[in-house]
């Protein structure tokens, strides 16, 4: 199957969209507010590492937002530049269709709440205004931008009949892409993977509109989510940097884009992302933002490629793959790290030790030394390169 995109132009079944959402969804986990310059730092990034569409606010929330959306629109050449919208909003569409307007290529994302839950207690809708609502917002978008996509809020919890009324009414008027988030996180792989082959299979004109799956983490699952939905045919993903946004997350840029290109047997999937530049887009939204990614967070945490017991360490020293599924520089890292600690061996204190620049030790010297580090890493968690140093010169200096 191929579809003819707006934006992209044909696009081959094999190709997965990535869509940037750290700067929108990403900004409202508490206390990941950006400025403006940082956002324009962010994204001139995002740029570089190949995302596909950057969600670059919601311009209708704040005066700030606007104009971040707006200078991003203005500088950032590559990606798509899109801004939020609440179908039904009173200036949303209008706000955002203005904020885009400098992009080179554009999009309007609005989105409104389908599920029983909060049609009834959100929004105080029936479904026939939801319904009437989707195709209005849609067909007003459409005067801004050919690039349209609409989010179904609570998609995961709507009721299916219901929700392949709003997905058809969604496309009869012009939207392009059709994202159903797991706003809560509540689904499970199983769950999503059916709902896309479902819609896919039921909704008129389907097979005209790409799919796209927008999955938080409340059970830890979004990444998982994410891969089952474009197993189901979602072929956009949507997704942020370390994972940030709203409550637990949404599912983590480098964690999809590392289980695409390491597993091509299973994903056999192709997308844009330069992933050596995965690490320091990683660092600098932790730097702006002030917080950081945990130590073994997958692909970017500290602990990523680090390995500190005896036998993990002479397995990689020997062969990095005997504990290494993809290599550290493809990612961004220099190398592994060989972090010496209570588990580690002799042949990682040995390589670590000519390191350090004492190539010419004798084996009595090493054992010694050994013994005094296995006692220093007793006490301590990690032995640093400073606390070798010093347990070495003791030890050259008594013999
Ligand atoms: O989680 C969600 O439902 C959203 C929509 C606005 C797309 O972020
Ligand atoms: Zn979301």
């Amino acid at each position: 199957m191929t579809i003819d995109h707006p934006s992209f132009g044909r696009i081959d079944d094999d190709r997965i969209i990535i869509f940037d959402t750290t700067l929108r969804d990403g900004e409202q986990s508490p206390g990941f507010s950006m400025n403006i310059d940082e956002k324009l730092r962010m994204a001139d990034l995002l740029a570089s590492l190949g995302v596909d569409v950057i969600e670059a606010g919601f311009p209708v929330a704040s005066q700030g937002d606007f104009d971040s959306v707006y200078e991003i629109a203005k500088a950032i050449r590559g990606p798509v530049i899109c801004g939020l919208a609440r179908t039904g909003g009173r200036d949303d569409i209008a706000r955002a269709g203005e904020a885009i307007r400098p992009a080179e290529r554009r999009r309007i994302h609005n989105f409104i709440s389908t599920s029983p839950l909060h049609m009834k207690y959100k929004l105080r809708m029936e479904p026939e205004t939801v319904l009437d609502l989707i195709t209005r917002g849609n067909t007003e978008a459409r005067n801004y931008t050919d690039d349209v996509e609409w989010s179904a809020e609570d998609g995961s919890r709507t009721e299916p009949d219901f929700l392949c009324r709003c997905v058809e009414a969604a496309i009869r008027a012009g939207a392009t892409t059709i994202n159903i988030p797991d706003t809560v996180g509540y689904a499970t792989p199983d769950d999503i993977e059916a709902l896309f082959a479902m819609l896919r299979e039921r909704v008129p004109g389907a097979e005209t509109v790409i799919f796209s799956a927008h999955n938080h983490n409340d059970l830890g699952l979004a990444v998982a989510n994410t891969l089952a939905a474009v197993r189901g045919g979602a072929r956009q993903i949507e997704c942020t940097i370390n994972g940030i946004g709203e409550r637990a997350g949404n599912a983590a840029l480098e964690e999809i884009a590392m289980a695409i290109r390491t597993r091509p047997d299973a994903m056999p999937y192709r997308h844009n992302i330069v992933t050596e530049h995965l690490l320091r887009t990683s660092r600098m939204l932790a730097t702006i933002t002030g917080f950081d990614v945990q130590p073994n967070k997958a692909i970017v945490g500290r602990n990523a490629f680090a390995h500190e017991s005896g036998i993990h360490q002479d397995g990689v020293l020997k062969n990095a793959a005997t504990y290494e599924i993809m290599t550290p520089e493809s990612v961004g890292w220099t190398k592994s790290s060989l972090v010496l600690g209570k588990h580690s061996g002799r042949a990682a204190f040995r390589d670590k030790l000519r390191a350090l620049g004492y190539g010419e030790l004798g084996d009595n010297q090493i054992n010694d030394a050994f013994a005094r580090f296995k006692d220093l890493a007793d006490r301590k968690k990690v032995v640093y390169d400073e606390d070798l140093v010093a347990l070495v010169d003791d030890e050259v200096r008594d013999h």
